[in-house]
């Protein structure tokens, strides 16, 4: 019997998202995900202060503001000729804002976001808000072990808290922080700054060492069957961040699905557009050139998201995506906690291409950020300069490239008259949630979709698990809700 489901909206993530599934005998056989609000900042941004960039961007998402400001600090750096002038400081200071909002939105995602399809909070505290509606049936844990994961979700509110102010020492507030500007970070380090960033540090690498990744570890052992649910496309690209004095980080690559290693080169990403509400002359553009031009009388278009690819090739980015590239290019560290992870949930590394194998990569990836940053805050030099002066060039173009929580993002600007002529922003949400592209290649998380058993079609937790274990952010990737489109028909907002 063939049925449908559409969830729509998806709760528990950022912004609005609907997925409809089509349903063969329990499997799926078809996966659709959209993306039902436009963005349009691209056009915002045209004629104004290149500088703007830096701050109206941010505004694309209160959740990843940080992000936007770090990559559009890159494009400006890139386009003002200053990429190879910033000061060490400068650099450091930068890794540790975004670090900061690296770890609050890891730890939301896991407990605030996704713990609620694993943990039993009704079981734990009653039939209270904002825990129900919600999927009924599939709640594993039990008991103590239950009540413990339901404080720690409580417990997280307050460690986010700590690695907002953290963030706001050097970066002044969040969201939208005023210190990661162009050439630079305005703020200064000082002695007391350093400490009062340390012992919030301190605090949040206890909680990620001894609360977040055993919960994960604990989750893992009660559903050992999403190891193997949610495979996903297998080609993982990561651009690389957190550049350093002392190194990077994040490595940069593209991994195939036989592991495989190929350097990236941004001219091979392209958008396609045939089945996103945008005019079809604007498909299959690098972002350099790419346009933001919204048509919604398409009859195949079902979302505001377009679908970047790279060399035509769909691919999944995130904490997967980096861990393996750092893994697969030798990295020490990344190899070790990996490889201790899997070794206590008694699983292979092909194990991470799954639900449960993005929540572990995600929750290493917050103990290697936390730990790498207590570094970093030792090079600071207090009395050496953050900053050099920016100059707006009268024509240039200049590409930024890093890696967000949720995946690489780019921004990419033209100026003319020193004014921005184009900017362009992939997200790594556009990639991972985009719509089928012009060969009709099913997206990341539509591909991941497809082929899962659905045990229950009124309560289809193994399609909401999968697509919340990508941590998509929609306000970052589409492009209004678009009120004539919207069925209102009778749906459970769960
Ligand atoms: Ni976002």
């Amino acid at each position: 019997m063939v049925t449908k489901i559409k969830i729509d909206p998806i709760t528990r993530i950022e912004g609005h998202m609907a997925i409809e599934a089509v349903i063969d005998n329990g499997v799926v056989k078809e996966a659709r995900s959209a993306g039902t609000l436009f963005r349009g900042f691209e056009i915002i941004l045209r004629d104004r202060d290149p500088r703007d960039a830096n701050r109206l961007t941010q505004r694309i998402c209160g959740v990843c503001p940080t992000a936007h400001a770090t990559a559009s600090a890159l494009c400006l750096d890139d386009a003002f000729g200053l990429t190879d002038k910033i000061p060490d400081n400068g650099k450091v200071l930068r890794a540790l804002i975004f670090g900061s909002n690296f770890l609050q939105s890891h730890i939301l995602h896991f407990y605030h976001l996704a713990a609620l399809d694993y943990v039993d909070a009704v079981g734990a505290l009653g039939d209270l808000a904002p825990f129900v509606p919600r999927y009924e049936g599939d709640y594993r844990v039990t008991g103590e072990a239950n009540a413990e994961l339901v404080n720690h979700y409580v417990r997280a509110l307050d460690i986010r808290r700590k690695c907002q102010e953290m963030l706001s020492i050097f970066g002044g507030k969040m969201p939208h922080n005023v210190g990661i500007v162009p050439g630079g970070v305005t703020e200064k380090p000082t002695e007391d700054k350093i400490t009062n960033f340390l012992w919030r540090l301190n605090e949040i690498r206890d909680f990620i060492d001894n609360t977040y990744v055993p919960d994960v570890i604990a989750v893992a052992k009660a559903y050992g069957d999403y190891f193997e649910i949610g495979k996903g496309c297998g080609r993982l690209l990561s651009y690389g961040g957190f550049d350093l004095p002392t190194g990077r980080l994040f490595k940069s690559g593209v991994i195939s699905p036989d592991l495989q290693l190929e350097p990236v080169a941004s001219e091979n990403i392209t958008e396609d557009v045939k089945h996103s509400w945008y005019a079809d002359s604007s498909s299959g553009k690098n972002p350099a050139q790419g346009e933001t031009k919204p048509e919604l009388n398409k009859k195949e278009a079902y979302s505001f998201i377009k679908s970047p690819r790279y060399k035509g090739e769909v691919c999944e980015l995130g904490p997967l995506a980096r861990m393996v590239n750092n893994y697969v290019q030798g990295d020490a560290k990344v190899k070790e906690l990996v490889d201790s992870l899997l070794g206590q949930v008694g699983a292979g590394v092909d194990a991470l291409f799954s639900v449960l194998g993005r929540h572990a990569a995600r929750a290493l990836e917050a103990k290697l950020v936390a730990d790498t940053m207590v570094d970093w805050l030792q090079t600071l030099k207090p009395d050496e300069p953050t900053i050099v002066p920016a100059e707006i060039p009268d024509q240039a173009e200049g590409a930024g490239l890093t890696e967000a929580p949720r995946g690489s993002v780019g921004h990419w600007i033209t100026i003319k008259d020193k004014k921005i002529d184009r900017y362009q922003v992939i997200t790594p949400t556009a990639w991972n949630a985009s719509p089928k592209d012009d060969k009709d290649q099913p997206g990341a998380v539509e591909q991941a979709l497809i082929g899962t058993k659905v045990k229950d079609k009124d309560n289809p937790f193994e399609l909401v698990r999968i697509v919340r274990a990508f941590d998509p952010c929609l306000a970052c990737s589409v492009h209004l809700l678009d009120a004539k489109k919207s069925e209102l028909g009778i749906f459970r907002v769960v």
